[in-house]
């Protein structure tokens, strides 16, 4: 099993590392423009072999793509990060530029990759690569759920008073501030639905809090997060890598699912070997169908502003 990332800044060494640490890749290649960070990230990583119990080898390139050649699966985190009092949607200018070059030389040197694409604006950076590229569908995923629902079930565990491991919930919907779609009617606190615990003002906080997780975190930072970031890819790098059928909200491209139509946005799916495997439609109720198709209309304006 051999894994790509693009993008040896903070989100990309942090997913290095939980893949590492969790064992089950034979190898993982970290790429970078800026020379010899990728190699010296992956070095120090590779100094935590021994105390961190992994046998992966990680490997280190500045832009040569033939290192990546064989990947089952490919991680793109390269571009730049918000700034604190920026959006997403504001990276689009330079991250689409890269994005769809980088997408393009992975396919070069991996014609049967699974891509995993991180960087932002994430739904709409998806759709790019499913836009211009030849990849099968199933093959090209965004991540961006699997990281808004763990803030929310730790928001949510604040909210409880308990662990964050009692909790279940979801997030679908555009992975931003305002498209995030946190659905707080299904969450639970083992198997007990939370409605049943927090009041509804207390739950519509949760929900706010949750949607702004990542700009809260960026004004503390004064750059995006990647420890969340990093640990919620290597999640779906492992779900496709041992054929888990897990599911995970992801960024997916919609044709008719959820009533929406030519778009990536985070709906749950099933990861496997197959990359993602399966898209499942949940029962949504009215408000909750309303947010996703306000959601997906905010997608689809960030998506006005591609030049293929
Ligand atoms: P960073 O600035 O720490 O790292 C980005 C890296 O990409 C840099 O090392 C840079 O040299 C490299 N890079 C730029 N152009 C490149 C190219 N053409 N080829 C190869 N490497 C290139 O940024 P960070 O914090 O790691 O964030 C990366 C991206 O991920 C940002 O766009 C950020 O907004 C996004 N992000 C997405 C999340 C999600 O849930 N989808 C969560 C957190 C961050």
């Amino acid at each position: 099993m051999k894994v790509t990332i693009v993008g040896a800044g903070a989100v990309g060494a942090s997913c290095a590392e939980y893949v590492a640490i969790k064992n089950f890749a034979s190898e993982v290649v970290l790429l970078d423009i800026k020379e010899g960070v990728a190699e010296g990230k992956a070095m120090d990583l590779m100094q935590t072999a021994t105390l961190n119990s992994f046998d992966t080898k990680i490997t280190g390139s500045t832009n040569d793509y033939s290192k990546t050649a064989g990947s089952d699966v490919a991680v793109i985190t390269s571009g730049i990060p918000r700034k604190p009092g920026m959006t997403r949607e504001e990276l689009i200018g330079i991250n689409a530029g890269i994005v769809k070059e980088v997408s393009s030389k992975l396919i070069e040197q991996s014609p049967d990759v699974t891509l995993i694409v991180v960087s932002n604006p994430m739904d709409t950076m998806t759709y790019l690569v499913h836009k211009t590229t030849n990849l099968p569908k199933n093959r090209i995923i965004g991540m961006g759920g699997a990281l808004d629902s763990a803030r929310f079930k730790y928001r949510l565990s604040e909210a409880l008073e308990c662990p964050p491991s009692d909790v279940d919930g979801m997030v679908i919907g555009g992975h931003s501030d305002t498209g995030m779609v946190p659905l707080t009617r299904l969450a639970t606190r083992n198997s007990v639905p939370v409605t049943a615990f927090l009041s509804e003002d207390r739950l519509n906080q949760v929900a706010e809090d949750t949607k702004v997780g990542g700009a809260t975190l960026t004004k503390l930072l004064g750059t995006s997060a990647w420890y969340a970031p990093g640990a919620a890819v290597s999640g779906l790098v492992q779900a496709i890598a041992c054929d888990q059928k897990k599911m995970f909200p992801c960024s997916a491209l919609l044709e008719g699912e959820y009533g929406l139509n030519d778009l990536c946005i985070g709906v749950p799916a099933i990861l496997g070997k197959g990359g993602l495997e399966k898209i499942v439609e949940i029962d949504l109720d009215e408000a909750e169908k309303n947010k996703m198709k306000e959601s997906a209309e905010g997608v689809k304006k960030t998506n006005g502003l591609l030049e293929f």
